[in-house]
């Protein structure tokens, strides 16, 4: 008999058996990028994120008992328009994986579904918004199999973003709203390689309250995915300079975000997304994500901020720009974009602002 199996009898009897358990999940934009990773999905450095709120996936996960399968039963749906078969493949794998975590899950069929409101593995952290969902779904439903209620505590945010970890790192920063940390760092208390930690103490109002509007360069799916380009980082040669570089920002900007100091914030979200780029360029075989889109949007956001307009922008690894600017500015921000980039059309901007994190769906 397996472990997960007797430790699962031993344990309790199942409280539920079928049901289905519903989470809608945000995106979130880095501000210090996670770029190279350790064995076992554990990062290099410290990253920072802000969650963000209208750029969501929806999971539902229907669960069904039928008692103990050595292989896990899973099957994945994409809804809407946003189809991505290797997606599915990758979803499927990261159940095989959680299994090691949840025991119960060799007693149950899955059946998951999956809808995302924006462009799906193009650098706009699809992957975060939806193995966070997921996670946060396995989490209530091993909660539901041992016991009477469901109890959304510290301790299962902290299982939750432990597991969404292991589906994609940044998935775990997308379990809290607001400016969420995930990585050991010496000067920050809780903080950890394992999951997330959210940042809460005197932060700034106007960070808080941050906008990011999103301009779609480039919609197609990344050519080279960020698996493979963490992997690139073990033979970059400025890697260990990256990772240092890293932890000086974070330190940094966590002073800027608390005097609400935008300069320095604009200046050091910016030097990150260079350094993530700069990491793509000299891996080897380098390669650019960045279009020529990309870079004549840079020169523009920087030419405006000098003529006093607070705007500044991060990239993820992928094409497309995320413009971030105080809330009390989206005006300017938008006669900017109305009048400076009129290629761009409704459909090809989101704009979304910091969110307050995942929302249990009831269904
Ligand atoms: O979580 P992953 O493996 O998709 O990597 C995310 C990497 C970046 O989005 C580029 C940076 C980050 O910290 O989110």
């Amino acid at each position: 008999m397996k472990q997960a199996e007797k430790s699962f009898q031993k344990d309790t009897t199942l409280k539920s058996r079928s049901g289905i358990v519903s989470w809608e999940s945000p995106a979130n934009i880095a501000l210090v990028k996670y770029w190279g990773k350790k064995p076992g999905q554990l990062p290099w450095n410290p990253s920072l994120s802000l969650t963000l709120s209208k750029s969501v996936t929806l999971m539902n996960v229907e669960y069904n008992y039928t008692g103990f399968h050595e292989d896990i039963h899973a099957g994945f749906e994409f809804s809407g328009d946003n189809k991505n078969p290797a997606f599915g493949e990758r979803v499927i794998k990261y159940v095989e994986a959680i299994k090691n975590y949840l025991p119960m899950m060799a007693y149950y069929d899955f059946k998951i579904r999956s809808f995302n409101n924006f462009p799906h593995s193009s650098g706009i952290s699809s992957s975060a918004s939806a193995f966070s969902a997921l996670a946060l779904c396995f989490t209530e439903i091993e909660q539901a199999s041992y016991k009477d209620n469901v109890v959304l505590d510290e301790a299962f945010y902290k299982k939750a973003s432990f597991l969404a970890r292991l589906g994609s790192g940044s998935a775990c920063r997308s379990m809290y709203g607001g400016l969420v940390l995930w990585g050991h760092t010496e000067w920050i208390e809780g903080s950890s390689d394992e999951y997330a930690l959210k940042l809460c103490e005197g932060i700034s109002p106007v960070i808080d309250s941050i906008h990011d509007t999103i301009l779609l360069i480039d919609r197609s799916v990344k050519p080279i995915l960020s698996s493979a380009g963490h992997a690139l980082m073990d033979t970059n040669p400025y890697s260990v300079v990256r990772y240092r570089q890293a932890e000086k920002h974070l330190k940094d900007l966590i002073t800027a975000i608390k005097k609400g100091d935008l300069d320095s914030f604009f200046n050091l979200i910016e030097i990150e997304a260079f350094e993530l780029h700069a990491m793509l360029l000299t891996s080897f075989p380098g390669y650019i994500l960045l279009k020529p889109g990309t870079l004549r949007i840079i020169e523009m956001v920087r030419n405006e901020r000098l003529k006093g307009l607070p705007i500044g922008f991060t990239i993820d690894a992928g094409a497309n720009i995320h413009l971030l600017y105080p809330a009390d500015s989206s005006e300017q921000v938008f006669s900017f974009i109305r009048n400076e980039l009129p290629e761009f059309h409704d459909s090809d901007i989101i704009t979304d602002h910091v969110g307050k994190g995942p929302v249990k769906v009831t269904l």
